[in-house]
């Protein structure tokens, strides 16, 4: 899987999937992939983000040195893992919004089998990580892209509360991750680098 180019393209607020991300990272770099971490741009406004601490200061900590997702790096994936906290059970209107930056690459075939995963949190254990990665996954479909979901691939997966569509976490008042998903994490990388193996030359 040493030519594998893998996109981790991540949202988040308050650092969680930046996180989950810098573990996938860290795993397709020591599995041999060509590895590039890009964080989806944000839309809020400041006077939004500055009314959470938590928000703001993982927005002043990563925004100059976490190069933004573009579609073109869409094009140069043969892989992506996408990490995306939930909003309302949905996917986040500054994903969407890359999404729907990407209708030209679609045009022309170029977003057809590249392989995709996706994780996800949300801050309660049944608060809707299903329905963001399922809803995530609908334009992966409309794409041609290939899902590797990490399906029950690994103890790891039960470990970690046991989501077939994509590693997910819950998180605590104060951020903190509260189920142990890094195993998972770095399954769901090696398995996502492995289908996409089967695909490059
Ligand atoms: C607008 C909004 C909607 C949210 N909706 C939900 C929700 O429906 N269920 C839930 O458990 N958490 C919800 N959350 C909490 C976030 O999912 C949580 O803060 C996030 O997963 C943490 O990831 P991050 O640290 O990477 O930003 C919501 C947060 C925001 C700002």
């Amino acid at each position: 899987m040493g030519n594998v180019k893998l996109a981790i393209i991540y949202y988040s607020s308050t650092g969680t999937n930046y996180k989950m991300s810098q573990w996938a990272e860290e795993e397709a770099k020591k599995a041999g992939a060509d590895v590039k971490l890009v964080r989806v741009p944000e839309l809020a406004p400041m006077e939004v983000i500055e009314q959470n601490p938590a928000w703001k200061e993982h927005f002043l900590a990563t925004k100059d040195v976490v190069p933004e997702a573009k579609v073109d790096d869409l094009d140069w994936a043969d892989a992506i893992l996408f990490s995306i906290p939930t909003r309302f059970g949905n996917v986040p209107g500054q994903v969407k919004q890359l999404m729907d930056q990407a209708g030209g690459l679609w045009f022309q075939g170029k977003l057809v089998n590249k392989v995709v995963s996706a994780m996800t949190s949300a801050q309660n254990p049944h608060g809707g990580q299903e329905s963001t990665l399922l809803n995530f996954y609908t334009t992966m479909f409309h794409w041609g892209a290939i899902v590797a979901a990490p399906g029950y691939t690994d103890d790891a997966i039960f470990a970690s509360g046991g989501n077939p569509y994509g590693t997910s976490v819950s998180v605590d008042g104060e951020g903190n991750m509260k189920e142990d998903v890094e195993a998972a994490v770095r399954h769901q990388v090696n398995r996502t680098l492995d289908v996409a193996g089967k695909f490059v030359e």
